[in-house]
């Protein structure tokens, strides 16, 4: 088609007729997002909007130069004064340097913020990967302490539980000081050089610019020549470990489980201490739910003060593909309560009168404002998801007397013109 919609990205729709754009109904997008919002506010974080477009050099000097973010998947652009713009491929940068730009340190104590909103990455597109994903984020600034990690942590899984996500792992990992990823990042280089030949080709663009994400590599060459090489355990020091210990100890106090992974180092470069990653069984390749972890260095290296920070971010098409993966209760499409088939000139007036005072009550009505066959009104209304509907002709208008079609059962119910709207309320609150 000539004006398709480019690659990697979709439409969020009313509804999509095909099994694999389930997810992108819209309805389960809001769902999903209120969920988020109410999440929010018990935990106790306040919300923040940054714009989809940033100065590029905020993402290489954030994200980090070395990152696959940076050197492969940003969209970036001139604009029309020649500066060099770029659509956010994530939200913590952006964050931080709302934060640091407008001192958000001066409202006192630590700042808890989150974010939903789409990202941008040119990537290769896959089920489950995207050039614009939506993200739910949050960030925490202001708390050095072990507790806040697990905070985090505790916020995301409870996420999934609510949502009823199962067979879901939190890979937890210490990826140390910027001091201890230097070090170690050597020591892996040292380890891997005899063996550069037998890596993919991939894992050798990787050696110099970023040996770390080696590690992730699933090609099974690189994992052959992986082993036995140094841990970044080794490399830690006696704070970082007493950090992460506490972490895995307060973590098995809320009985959370985790898995420790020495291989999870993550692709974006300013992670200190703390990193976790969730995964779920029903993604296939593209199994990252949710990631984060902790990034101590960030707001100073952006010109503020400086300060701890952690936090993570989930990607919201993913969770949704889990969802109908496994089955998990999702909510009923939006549908009216009743579907109004006026019969007749004046049936219609009083039919279109009566619908305006069912919204204004807060019920959702729809009115058929020409219905040609009745049967096929009632299709049609059955067809949106009606619950009832309601053939209203000249007898009824003078009677007052109505019959409601329960559309699932074809059971009929008799009501009093004056009673419908209590009635219907009724039902909408059930239906709830
Ligand atoms: P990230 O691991 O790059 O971390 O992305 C977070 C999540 O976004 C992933 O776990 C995944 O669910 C989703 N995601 C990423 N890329 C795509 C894609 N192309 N298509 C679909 N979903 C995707 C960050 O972005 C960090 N800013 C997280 C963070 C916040 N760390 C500390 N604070």
């Amino acid at each position: 088609m000539k004006y398709a919609i480019p690659k990697g990205v979709f439409d969020i729709l009313p509804k999509d007729p095909t099994k694999e754009g389930a997810f992108r109904a819209s309805h389960l997008w809001r769902f999903l997002e209120e969920m988020i919002h109410t999440l929010a506010r018990e935990y106790g974080f306040r919300e923040i909007r940054t714009p989809i477009f940033e100065r590029t050099e905020l993402f290489v000097r954030g994200v980090g130069e070395s990152s696959d973010i940076v050197t492969k998947e940003m969209y970036t652009f001139e604009d029309k004064a020649g500066r060099s713009m770029t659509l956010r491929p994530e939200g913590t940068a952006a964050v931080m340097r709302a934060f640091v730009e407008k001192r958000l340190d001066q409202l006192g104590g630590k700042q808890k913020l989150y974010y939903i909103g789409p990202m941008f990455r040119y990537e290769r597109p896959q089920a489950g990967r995207y050039r614009q994903h939506h993200q739910f984020g949050v960030e925490v600034i202001g708390d050095a302490s072990p507790e806040q990690d697990v905070e985090v942590i505790d916020m995301l899984v409870t996420l999934y539980r609510r949502l009823g996500l199962q067979k879901l792992t939190v890979m937890l990992n210490s990826v140390g000081d910027a001091q201890t990823r230097e070090n170690y990042r050597a020591a892996l280089r040292a380890f891997l050089e005899p063996k550069l030949d037998t890596l993919s080709e991939e894992s050798r663009l990787r050696f110099e610019k970023n040996v770390l994400r080696i590690l992730d590599s699933k090609d099974p060459e690189d994992q052959k020549a992986l082993k036995g090489a140094p841990l970044i355990s080794q490399y830690l020091s006696e704070e970082a470990k007493e950090h992460f210990q506490r972490v895995q100890f307060l973590l098995d106090k809320i009985e959370i489980p985790y898995v420790v992974s020495e291989k999870l180092v993550r692709g974006l470069d300013y992670y200190t201490k703390t990193v976790f990653e969730v995964t779920s069984e029903s993604l296939g390749a593209q199994n990252a739910i949710g990631a984060g972890g902790r990034y101590d260095g960030l707001t100073s290296l952006l010109g503020g003060p400086n300060l701890p920070a952690v936090g993570f971010a989930a990607g919201l098409e993913r969770i949704l593909h889990t969802m109908l993966e496994q089955e998990a209760a999702l909510p009923q499409e939006p549908h009216p309560i009743l579907y109004l088939i006026p019969i007749g000139e004046k049936s219609r007036e009083k039919g279109f009168q009566l619908v305006h005072t069912l919204r204004e009550e807060g019920i959702c009505a729809e009115i058929d404002f020409h219905p040609k066959k009745v049967g096929k009104a009632i299709e049609h209304a059955a067809n949106m998801g009606a619950t009832y509907a309601l053939v209203f002709g000249d007898e009824e208008l003078t009677s007052g007397e109505i019959k409601l079609k329960h559309l699932a059962s074809r059971e009929e119910i008799p009501l009093n013109l004056q009673g419908l709207s209590h009635f219907l309320l009724g039902k909408q609150s059930q239906e709830r």
